[in-house]
């Protein structure tokens, strides 16, 4: 079986690599259309060894697609996804528009695949927040072994979660400092060459921002609402790959090595976890890469039954385009969907 495939954002940083990963999963795509704004009609984006030429979301016609990969930004998705799926097509919804809809479910493969269930009620199924992909990937084998009552979580963010904009100002704000140019802010709020920025998203009333509310709100959604997050969300200036240093506690006790035994077991998570000067992951390590990573595994000894590790993914790919299209297989191999003009062999 293939499917008409519609990547709505194909020339964003997400939506980029969400065509590679169709073509290294080797997703069955019978036909790609790559969609954006008005402004890129005709502009060529790779997929595999071929190109595809960009057409208009606006005049686009939904009507042979069976999965659209959706990630253009909230405002295009809540104007467009719910009329896409209505049309027949199976929305994966990159942005935060639907993730806290009860009649949408928010996945992540490894951890909640069985709501897939829910997906025909709106044909809209929701992709996380990239920092609460990677972080869940690592709680749920944990909190089956012992339960996880909190945690507490510091977020160090890189500027592709902020998308192409956050990227260039990066690269142009750290020229011009090296340069003698133009270093003003123009994206971001305050400098981010050079420089942490302890604020991502919105103020909420209670202090917090509403890219620290997403954390709690989807982890609850997605593993489990009894669990207590406290979050603190940093942008910081790598391009790509979100970091996390997180502390959890658990009902029962459970010692750095069991966590080390069973995170080696869990899928997608890969252990590097050595006490060597370089023996845990970075971001520059796992850019590009699949796996979520979790190093420095120690015991918290300010708890009675506490965990401190450092967790470590690509952002672009586990925390947004990697998960949407491994969403489309569960799709695919639950028999939720199936393509609208039945079998077909694959052209592209
Ligand atoms: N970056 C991450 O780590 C990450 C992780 C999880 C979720 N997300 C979500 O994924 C979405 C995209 O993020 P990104 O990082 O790829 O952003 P990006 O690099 O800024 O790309 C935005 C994409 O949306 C398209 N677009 C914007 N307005 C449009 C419109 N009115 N009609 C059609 N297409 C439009 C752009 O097309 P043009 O080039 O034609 O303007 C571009 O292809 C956002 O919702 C973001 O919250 C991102």
């Amino acid at each position: 079986m293939s499917y008409v495939v519609a990547v709505v954002g194909a020339t964003g940083n997400v939506g980029q690599e969400m065509l590679n990963i169709l073509d290294e999963l080797d997703f069955p795509v019978s036909k790609l259309h790559a969609l954006a704004s008005r402004k890129s009609k005709g502009v060529e984006v790779a997929f595999g060894d071929r190109t595809v030429k960009c057409e208009d979301l606006e005049t686009f016609e939904f009507s042979t697609v069976d999965i659209v990969l959706m990630s253009a930004g909230g405002a295009v998705s809540k104007e467009w996804s719910e009329k896409i799926g209505k049309a027949g097509a199976m929305v994966i919804d990159n942005s935060s528009a639907f993730r806290m809809d009860p009649d949408v479910p928010l996945i992540v493969p490894e951890v909640n695949p069985d709501d897939i269930r829910l997906a025909k009620k709106k044909n809209i199924v929701a992709n996380p927040n990239c920092s609460t992909a990677q972080l869940v990937v690592a709680l749920k084998p944990l909190h089956d072994a012992a339960k996880i009552t909190r945690a507490v979580v510091s977020t160090y963010q890189s500027v592709s979660g902020a998308g192409k904009e956050g990227m260039d100002e990066l690269w142009n704000q750290t020229k011009a400092i090296y340069g003698l140019g133009d270093a003003t802010p123009k994206f971001f709020p305050k400098q981010i060459a050079f420089n942490v920025l302890p604020f991502i998203g919105s103020f909420r009333d209670d202090g917090y921002t509403d890219e620290e509310a997403k954390m709690w709100d989807e982890t609850q959604k997605m593993l489990d609402p009894d669990i207590r997050l406290t979050v603190t969300c940093v942008r910081v200036p790598v391009f790509v790959g979100h970091s996390e240093a997180v502390t959890v506690e658990f009902d029962r006790p459970i010692t750095p090595d069991e966590a080390r035994a069973i995170l080696r077991d869990a899928p997608g998570v890969m252990v590097v976890d050595k006490q060597e000067a370089d023996g845990y992951v970075t971001p520059v390590d796992a850019a590009g890469e699949f796996a979520v990573y979790v190093s420095r595994i120690r015991q918290d000894p300010t708890v009675p039954n506490g965990l401190s590790f450092w967790v470590v993914s690509d952002n672009l790919r586990k925390g947004a385009a990697l998960n949407a299209v491994q969403i489309a297989q569960l799709l695919d191999e639950s028999g939720t969907i199936q393509p609208k003009s039945g079998y077909r062999s694959i052209t592209v």
